[in-house]
Order: C-alpha cells, then structure tokens, then sequence
C-alpha cells in the first residue's frame, strides 16, 4: 500500500465542499460521530468498501454499519417495517444501529455476504452536514486499526491510521465515546440487541411495546454465535497492556497493586489517590466515565509510559435504571478489552 499524507481538517464549509467531493471520487474520510469517530466511503461502492477493509486490517467477515442522512436513504438500501419507523422517530439521529433485510443495491463486500445489512443515522452535526453535501449514504466502521481500542477524537484516528488514509475531519472528542448500540430488527416482534451502547433493551421495548432480547452476556454456546453480530469477537478493543478486571476498586486492593500497574476506578474518591490511579469520572457519572474509558486506555497504552497491567472496574451489576444501558455497554467494552 502506498503512505498517503494525512491531514486533519476543520469542519468549514470549504473543507466540507471538499470532502464531499473526495467521498464522490470514491476517496476515505475518518469523520467523528457521536459514538466513535469513523472511517467513511460510498456506500454504493465495491472499492471504497474494500479500501475501508484495507485501510483497518479488517477481516471481510465483518461487516460495516451504512450511515444515512435521511429516511429516504434508507429505502436505498434496506427494507423498511413499522418497528422502523417508531424506534427512527424516537432515537434517530443517534446512536442506534438497525439491521434490516438489504436491498441489491448494497455491495456484498459491505455486508460480508450476508443478506442484511446495519443501518445508522448519526447525530454528529458536522458528519451529518458531510452526507447532506456528498448526498451518498456512507459504510463507515469505527476508524481504527482492527482490534484496537475505538478512536474518540482526531488525534486517536491520525495515530492509527496515518499513512494509510488522506483525510480526518475534526469534530472534536466524541460525547458518548462507546460505539452506537446494535439491534436486529429483521422480525419486528422479536427485537434482539447484537451489541449494548447507550440506548438500553428497555428504552426499544418502551417504544415499540414488544420484549426486546438483550445481548448475550457470556460468551454463546455454539449454536447461539450466529445469533451475535458477526465480527463481534470476544477479543477487540485491547489495549496491548494487559487488563485485568474488577468487581470494585477498593483502598484494600489498591495496597496490593505494585506501583509499575495502572488503576482504572470508575468514579475519583478520596481514597484513592495515587500517581497511578486514574479515575474515569471526577463527577461520579457513568456518562463521563464511558465519555473518558477509551482515551484513558489508549493513554495507558504507551508509549509515554509502559504500565505492565491496566485495572479496571466493572459498571455495578445493579446500576440505577437510568445507567442500566451504559453499564452494560462499559462493561461489554472492559470484557473485550480483558479477553
Ligand atoms: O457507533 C458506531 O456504530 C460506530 C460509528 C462509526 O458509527 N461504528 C462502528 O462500526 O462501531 P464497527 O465496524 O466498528 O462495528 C460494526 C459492527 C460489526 O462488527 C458487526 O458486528 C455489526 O456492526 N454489523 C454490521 N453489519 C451487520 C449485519 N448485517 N448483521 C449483524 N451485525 C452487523
Ligand atoms: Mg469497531
């Protein structure tokens, strides 16, 4: 592969024009969503499609998430059912990801041959002023090297990718910071969610009236994995430091950590304060710690410093009910990480 210059650009309408227009030659731009930053191309296009694999290192079994400006992008490429419309009403724009029966028009290497395909209208203003301008609807997985912990600002992208990518738009730090949550919505009455993020199984329930299937916890029997989203493997979003999990941080445990490992608490305390102790959130917020959880990896990662383990805390199993979903989304993220 040839080492492309790359740039990063600031959202004015002239960078906008241009991007734009870099997307219609077929061309890659890493643009920022409100979940993670991605890297985006032609949906419509078989090459942009594959340079996206090549770009990430990505194995052609996992499939990309199509971006859309409006619903009429969707009919472009999926086929619609009423579920559709209620959970579009009620949470799009935004991080909420559908998989549909797809339509011909979608390139097979965007679905990994599979006969759906996943569908998301993001809320990112700049992003969405991009596919107003291109007018295409645009696969973008999250813009980094595959299997490595999900870019949440600029710098995050130019670091993995440079050299291999032209263009990054700055959008700023990403506000949730974990990627959009993931439901099947092929049977309408039987919604599954594929992978948890910000929108829990009880919000869809609410709006459509039906039970929705949550995400399966442990790792799935055999006959269960093709249930999951393909390409969710158990080992992604890792750090190369090793990361051991724990049910809470505690001042007791801290006193057994050597001071060459990195702690990880979800919330700052009092008690715990020491050079190697990072607290997630300072406001006691699961909102800010999952903001703050893949920058706090990634600055742990090195090479600044080489910590030989990163610790982290588990959301608590029962979390208020406003944290339900984000709890279970970290906690899908720290597994990963760990595996
Ligand atoms: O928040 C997000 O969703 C971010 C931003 C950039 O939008 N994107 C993202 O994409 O996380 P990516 O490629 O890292 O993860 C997409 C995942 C795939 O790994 C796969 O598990 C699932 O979406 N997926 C895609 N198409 C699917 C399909 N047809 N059926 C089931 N799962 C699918
Ligand atoms: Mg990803």
């Amino acid at each position: 592969m040839p080492f492309l210059k790359t740039r990063i650009y600031r959202g004015t309408p002239r960078n906008l024009a241009m991007l734009a227009s870099a997307l219609q030659r077929g061309e890659l731009v890493a643009v920022p969503t409100e979940t993670v930053y991605g890297l985006a191309g032609n949906a419509f296009s078989t090459d942009a499609c594959a340079a996206i694999f090549r770009a990430k290192g990505r194995p052609a079994n996992d499939p990309l998430i199509v971006h859309i400006h409006d619903l009429a992008q969707l009919d472009q490429l999926a086929h619609r059912n009423p579920a559709v419309e209620k959970l579009a009403r009620a949470f799009w724009p935004g991080p909420l990801t559908l998989v549909l029966p797809k339509k011909d028009t979608v390139p097979d290497l965007a679905t990994s041959g599979l006969p759906s395909v996943a569908v998301r209208m993001p809320a990112h203003p700049l992003f969405r002023a991009l596919l107003k301008k291109c007018g295409l609807p645009l696969v973008a997985p999250s813009a980094n090297p595959f299997g490595y912990i999900s870019p949440t600002c600029a710098a995050h992208v130019r670091d993995g990718l440079r050299g291999k990518i032209r263009h990054i738009l700055n959008g700023g730090d990403c506000d949730i910071g974990l990627e959009s949550t993931i439901v099947d919505l092929r049977g309408p009455r039987c919604p599954k969610i594929l992978r948890p993020g910000k929108i829990g199984a009880a919000e869809i329930a609410r709006v459509l009236r039906v039970p929705v299937t949550a995400a399966a916890k442990k790792r799935p029997a055999k006959t269960a994995r093709a249930e999951l989203a393909p390409g969710m493997l158990s080992k992604h979003y890792s750090p190369k430091t090793p990361v051991v999990l724990h049910a809470r941080i505690t001042p007791a445990l801290i006193a057994r950590i050597p001071k060459n490992e990195a702690v990880l608490p979800l919330f700052a305390s009092e008690k715990l304060r020491d050079e190697n102790i990072f607290p997630l959130s300072e406001k006691q917020d699961l909102g800010e710690a999952a903001h703050n959880l893949f920058a706090a990896l990634r600055a742990l990662d090195g090479p600044e410093k080489i910590w030989k383990r990163i610790h982290a805390e588990l959301a608590p199993a029962s979390p208020a009910l406003k944290d339900r979903a984000l709890a279970a989304a970290l906690n899908d993220r720290l597994t990963r990480a760990a595996a």
